[in-house]
């Protein structure tokens, strides 16, 4: 079995290809705080506290082939993040979704990548920082084209990974990383030392040197046919419980607990997941080539595969209807 081609499904199959937009829309829509606007004149107030403090939490959804995937539980995480530091979306669940059907549809996108963010606003007049109450929260929106951080190269061939030696993950108990964040700055600086170590990715380990999380993903290995993935230290991804649930659907034992990192340069197969990318091969770690056959490997394959053909049967899909206008 291979890899399928999904990117290349995505530019070029009829069923998937943008539908008509306004050219002003052609690199994306957004929503601030009340308005609809192209991508290009979307602006933010410099100083709104999720500029200046990365005070805010986010999601992510994707669209393909005109559906949204498991949108109810991205809006889920997203009002669970929320609660978790003290934000209120200023939307309901209903409305967020007509925001992002709405920017769907302008942007013309069969396959999108959908962001949206709550952030704490200004600093209240008076400067009372210590009242939650006291603050305006704010929302943001944008919808782009689909974007793969794992194109079909890599995923054919699998990711060389690298564990991050100068980087541990931000511990839960400083930022909960189960409310999807602002902090990346542990994980875009791993990405520049994989860089420097001519790897593609990296990913993290806690302070113990168990597993966490991988820039915009999490981790999974394989191991004589289970599957192990960390049950802490990372958020709870979308495209992980997704995974889970395949696996569970192919008969693969599944353990999610504390893995560490010596289980992964031991592993027989791993990947990454992600809603920008789905599930991606993982071939080298710290340049040991996993199950000692380089390209990814055969239930990975199996996982990969199995995740665009149901999402492109409408699985826990949320069909955009492109044949009315944006509701704006
Ligand atoms: C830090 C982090 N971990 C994991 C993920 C994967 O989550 P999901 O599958 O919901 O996209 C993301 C997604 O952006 C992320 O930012």
């Amino acid at each position: 079995m291979s890899i399928i081609q999904a990117q290349h499904i995505m530019l070029n199959d009829p069923a998937h290809v943008r539908v008509a937009y306004e050219p002003k829309y052609s690199h994306g829509s957004a929503f601030i705080n009340g308005t609809y606007v192209d991508l290009d004149n979307a602006a933010i107030p410099m100083s709104d506290l999720g500029f200046t403090q990365a005070d805010a939490c986010y999601d992510v959804v994707s669209v393909s082939k005109g559906y949204f995937f498991r949108l109810e539980d991205h809006l889920e995480r997203f009002e669970s993040a929320c609660t978790k530091f003290q934000l209120t979306n200023p939307y309901t669940k209903k409305q967020t979704t007509e925001i992002l059907t709405n920017l769907v549809k302008q942007a013309g996108a069969k396959e999108a990548y959908v962001w949206w963010a709550v952030t704490r606003g200004f600093m209240p007049d008076g400067g009372d920082r210590i009242n939650p109450n006291a603050y305006e929260n704010r929302f943001y929106a944008f919808v782009v084209p689909y974007v793969f951080i794992s194109n079909d190269e890599q995923r054919a061939r699998g990711i060389d990974l690298l564990v991050s030696k100068q980087f541990i993950r931000i511990p839960p108990e400083a930022v909960d990383p189960t409310a999807k964040n602002f902090h990346w700055m542990d994980l875009k600086l791993s990405l520049f030392e994989a860089n420097t170590a001519n790897k593609e990715w990296s990913v993290l380990c806690d302070a113990s040197g168990y597993l966490t999380e991988a820039p915009g993903s999490n981790i999974f290995l394989i191991k004589d046919g289970v599957l192990y993935t960390p049950d802490s230290g990372c958020l709870e991804g979308i495209t992980r419980k997704t995974t889970l649930e395949l696996a569970k659907e192919i008969g693969m034992p599944i353990h999610v607990e504390r893995v560490h990192v010596e289980q992964l340069l031991n592993a027989d197969e791993a990947f990454l997941t992600s809603t920008a990318g789905g599930i991606m091969p993982i071939n080298t770690v710290d340049d040991t080539v996993l199950g000692g056959k380089a390209g990814p490997g055969e239930l990975t394959t199996q996982l990969h595969n199995l995740y665009w053909t149901k999402r492109w049967d409408g699985w826990l899909g949320t069909a955009v209807d492109y044949s009315t206008p944006a509701n704006v």
